[in-house]
């Protein structure tokens, strides 16, 4: 008979780079020190429909590298499936798991600490390019979305000179502007849009004036990075045929940049060009700094799984890892600090 003690892994909610490390270091930390590992295939989807798969040292070896997951996922809900937490609780039963390592955005991570709260041994570790979960600095995926929207704003910099245009960048971040904030002051962005500062009429003046102004002052082009969540006159964008109001979760935001485009141009009469990052920033290789922070933080879950920590969620504060409770995190969404914004703003226009 199989005696070993077991943990399970998940990961859920949209991708980003350094998930697949992060699987690395807790399953080989944990297999170092004598469990089996399972992987839960997609989410919460895998534990309700038995999804999974043995995790060994070998199919976790050579992905520390690797963008996405090897586990897959999806943004489905206990919650919203007929006795969904109750097959969870069943498919965590049937599996002989001690304790299921969550690795999540802010959506996911509400979800794991309801189900802790129902009496699941969870333990959190925070994952999405938003960097919107409280009570930690960073979470894994942000760096490098960071990285691939400043490359994307240095090339639109280019091409942007040499047309005399104005060029507007948009990036995801759902409700906050952690990606657009950081990416846009490594760029000396001329202006950056964010859902914390919301659009009304004044503001879009004020902009226009800054572009012309710069226009007039021989700087002929102009980057403008704007974040998918930023509200325009109180309102969010989606795409179109997408209520938000009955999906929010899911839901598809976006064209946000396309619309304050087309205002830009005809308000200051500046050739205005639009791109969006879209789906871009959330693939391929993690860059170094997420690597060791998912390292950091499988090694974390694991240690709090050892010491019956359930119900906490991994976090770095400072250059601390540490954890906290996932009460603390659930439905709470974590907007940009204000003071750093203001330091990217000195350099706007
Ligand atoms: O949460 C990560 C994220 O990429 C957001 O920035 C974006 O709004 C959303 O996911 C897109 O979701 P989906 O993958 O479901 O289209």
């Amino acid at each position: 008979m199989n005696t070993k003690k077991k943990i399970g892994i998940l990961t859920g909610g949209g991708d980003c780079p350094g998930l697949n490390a992060a699987i690395r270091a807790t399953a080989k930390t944990a297999i170092q020190i004598g469990y089996e590992v399972i992987g839960i295939r997609n989410g919460w989807k895998g534990l309700i429909d038995d999804e999974n798969e043995t995790l060994d040292s070998f199919n976790t070896s050579g992905i520390i590298d690797k963008g996405g997951t090897i586990l897959g996922t999806s943004r489905v809900s206990p919650f919203q499936v007929e006795n969904g937490s109750q097959r969870v609780s069943d498919g965590f039963k049937k599996l002989g798991l001690e304790a299921l390592v969550v690795l999540g955005g802010e959506g996911t991570l509400t979800i794991a600490s309801q189900l802790f709260k129902m009496g699941l041994p969870v333990v959190g570790i925070p994952k999405t390019i938003d960097n919107d979960v409280k009570e930690t600095d960073y979470t894994i995926g942000f760096q490098t979305a960071v990285q691939i929207a400043t490359d994307a704003l240095d090339r639109l910099r280019s091409t942007a000179e040499s047309h005399h245009r104005v060029m507007i960048l948009e990036v995801m971040g759902r409700h906050a502007g952690w990606i657009a904030t950081y990416a846009g002051m490594a760029t000396g962005a001329d202006a950056i849009l964010i859902p914390e500062i919301p659009l009304d009429g004044e503001k879009i003046e004020e902009l226009c004036q800054v572009l012309k102004e710069r226009n007039k002052m021989g700087k002929n082009f102009s980057i403008v990075v704007v974040a998918e969540g930023t509200k325009l006159e109180g309102k969010t964008i989606v795409e179109p045929g997408f209520d938000i109001s009955r999906n929010e979760r899911a839901g598809r935001l976006g064209g946000i940049g396309k619309l304050l485009g087309g205002i830009i141009e005809r308000k200051t009469g500046l050739e205005t060009r639009v791109s969006s990052l879209d789906y871009i920033q959330r693939g391929g290789t993690p860059v170094a700094y997420d690597r060791n922070l998912a390292t950091a933080f499988g090694v974390k879950a694991v240690e709090l799984i050892i010491d019956k920590k359930y119900g906490e969620m991994t976090a770095l504060k400072g250059n601390r890892i540490t954890s906290v409770p996932l009460q603390k995190v659930a439905g709470k969404t974590k907007t940009v600090d204000l003071n750093v914004y203001k330091i990217a703003e000195k350099f706007f226009g």
